[in-house]
């Protein structure tokens, strides 16, 4: 029997994306895989069933995800749909792998071998199943639209008979993924851009996108090409140049994370006091406490003039193209163990080690294992 790639509707509130779209499932259909998807799975996200030729429309879940060999999906799955996968199946997706606890324990009792995306190493072969990168890009992007949005402010110089309007003053906090987009975003509007991170591979790429690079001083750069946690001394050397290119900005966009840790608190609540009337800040780190202090997820917050925005789940919002990138991110990972219709997984295959999860019944990811261990 060939492998069953099947594919329910996602539950979280707010959530559009899909796992899979129509020109994805034909190239799964050309690994030998026959594939299954929840009636109405894509319609948030603008792929009508109608769109998925040669692909089972199934009307109930718990059928559905019974006859997985393979479950796709984007959220973590509850522990409901859990308790529906066959023993033994493979889910691939994001897991929330440094919290959920009690899901990640019920997905080790059905010993399901779970993949999580998140766990997908940074490295040159994984890049086209990197999905932190393909949805962060998303999220740099409308983090821009959404400041652009909100502000009263014009992004580009204009030249009018009443006069010349100057161009807007945007600054990135964080030039990762997100940060990286969302540079060139501003630049395209033609906004006046500077830039900030603390690894100091940052200060080339965001010149090379024309950006103008803030330097602190401090750098700190952590493992696996990551940032690490800033020194309270070196918090304040950051703090004492950065506070005064936040007061002269327009937009501040905030995109600074450690993985599996709260964000970094980078703008203060004093610092927002004395930020331009008008000014707005788009927290991109809301869903982890914000880099400001002032942020609350999925709101905006007015503090004397200055709006705050903490958007959650903003690669939902462009669900068409993030679900396509996502779905390709899927398919490239699969394609590393799925020949010719058949599942032979490779332990020794950094890429399917280091993202596993979970596999017969054990946490197999060394980093969710030393992020519990440290909790107890
Ligand atoms: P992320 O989402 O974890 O963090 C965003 C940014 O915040 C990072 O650039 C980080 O340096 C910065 N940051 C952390 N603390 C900060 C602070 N206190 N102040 C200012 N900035 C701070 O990072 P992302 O975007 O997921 O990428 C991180 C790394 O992964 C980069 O080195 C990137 O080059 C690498 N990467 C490698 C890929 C590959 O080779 N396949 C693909 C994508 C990313």
């Amino acid at each position: 029997m060939p492998t069953r790639i099947v594919v329910p509707k996602e539950k979280l509130t707010g959530e559009k994306r899909v796992a899979l779209v129509p020109a994805v499932a034909t190239r799964l259909q050309k690994l030998g895989a026959d594939i299954s998807l929840l009636h109405g799975a894509g319609d948030n996200a603008g792929y009508p069933d109608a769109q998925f030729s040669d692909v089972e429309i199934v009307k109930d879940e718990a059928e559905l995800l019974k006859s997985g060999d393979i479950i796709f999906t984007v959220q973590p799955p509850t522990i409901e749909q859990i308790e529906q996968m066959p023993e033994g199946s493979i889910l691939v997706g994001y897991m929330n792998p440094y919290g959920d606890d009690e899901r990640i324990q019920k997905i080790c009792e059905k010993k399901i071998t779970s993949f999580a995306m998140e766990l997908v190493p940074r490295i040159s072969r994984a890049q086209s199943m990197d999905a932190l990168s393909s949805q962060a890009n998303a999220a740099g992007y409308k983090a821009v639209i959404m400041g652009a949005e909100i502000s009263g402010k014009f992004f580009p110089m204009l030249s009018t008979a009443a006069g010349t309007v100057k161009p807007a003053k945007v600054l990135i906090i964080g030039a990762g993924v997100a940060g990286l987009q969302a540079i060139a975003t501003a630049k395209r509007l033609g906004a006046i851009v500077e830039a900030y991170d603390v690894r100091s591979a940052t200060k080339e790429q965001v010149e090379s996108l024309g950006g103008k690079f803030i330097d602190t001083g401090v750098q700190a750069d952590g493992e696996g090409g990551y940032a690490r946690e800033l020194t309270e001394e070196e918090m304040e050397k950051q703090q004492e140049v950065l506070n005064n290119h936040i007061k002269a900005a327009d937009i501040v966009i905030t995109t600074a994370a450690i993985p599996g840790r709260k964000a970094p608190l980078i703008i203060a609540k004093e610092v927002v006091e004395e930020m331009k009337p008008g000014a707005v800040v788009v927290d991109l780190a809301a869903e982890t406490g914000g880099n400001c202090e002032l942020t609350k997820a999925g709101k905006h917050v007015k503090k004397k003039g200055v709006t705050i925005y903490g958007p959650v789940n903003v690669p939902s919002s462009l669900a068409n193209d993030t679900s396509e990138l996502y779905s390709r991110n899927l398919l490239n990972f699969v394609t590393l163990f799925i020949k010719e219709g058949e599942i032979t997984l490779d332990w020794e295959d950094q890429i399917i080690a280091e993202s596993a999860l979970t596999h017969g019944g054990e946490i197999k990811s060394k980093l969710v294992l030393d992020r519990q261990k440290g909790d107890q």
